[in-house]
């Protein structure tokens, strides 16, 4: 999908959004072709939403560059992304799938723990679905990060019902506003 095929850049309320988006990542990628599950449990008052991490035999983040990695994982919990929508209309994940996906997150956050770390790459991809649903996070910086499942269900929140078919849409990303790690929301296959 070209980057032309963007349809709007909007501001989620709770998120500081910067205005300036950079292009490389406003198209809608797959998890990744040919993706593996490493290890996955059910999460939830219901224990209904799938959590997987996955790697990618064939990783389709570029190479960065290493640079000094002090050991502790980089909190980017709270950080700005940018929301982009993917178009064309249809086929969109139901928003109340992705609901019952950002409710799990919560209770995981409030009954577990917020917190949660992520290697770098694709090769390290957190994935959440349930039905129709389905989101993930990718950490692009070549360092571990950690993130919080409370900003993420909001994240889920705004894109689910924001990147419908009546806005030309079929679910959605929010970069961050440093390109280190993305959360896309679309239809689980
Ligand atoms: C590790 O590096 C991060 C990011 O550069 C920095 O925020 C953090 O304070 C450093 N921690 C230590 C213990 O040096
Ligand atoms: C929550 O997870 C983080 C990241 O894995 C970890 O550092 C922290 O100790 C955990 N907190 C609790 C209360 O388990
Ligand atoms: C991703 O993980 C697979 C399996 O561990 C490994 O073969 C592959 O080299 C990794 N790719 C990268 C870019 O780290």
């Amino acid at each position: 999908m070209k980057v032309s095929n963007i349809v709007f850049t909007f501001a989620a309320s709770f998120l500081l959004v910067q205005a300036n988006p950079t292009t490389v990542l406003k198209r809608e990628q797959i998890v990744c072709s040919g993706q593996v599950t490493v290890s996955e449990t059910f999460i939830g008052a219901e224990s209904n939403v799938k959590l997987a991490q996955v790697y990618c035999p064939e990783n389709t983040v570029p190479a960065l560059s290493p640079r000094q990695d002090n050991g502790t994982a980089l909190d980017v919990c709270g950080a700005t992304c940018n929301t982009n929508c993917f178009t064309p209309s249809g086929g969109g994940p139901n928003p109340d799938d992705c609901s019952v996906i950002a409710d799990a997150m919560r209770f995981y956050s409030q009954n577990v723990n917020d917190t949660f770390t992520i290697g770098t790459g694709t090769n390290n991809t957190v994935v959440l679905t349930y039905s129709t649903c389905e989101t993930f996070y990718v950490n692009q910086d070549p360092v571990e990060q950690s993130y919080c499942y409370s900003d993420w269900a909001s994240i889920v929140d705004y894109i689910a019902p924001n990147c419908q078919s009546t806005q030309n849409a079929h679910g959605g990303n929010c970069v961050a506003a440093d390109q280190q790690w993305f959360i896309q929301v679309q239809t689980n296959a």
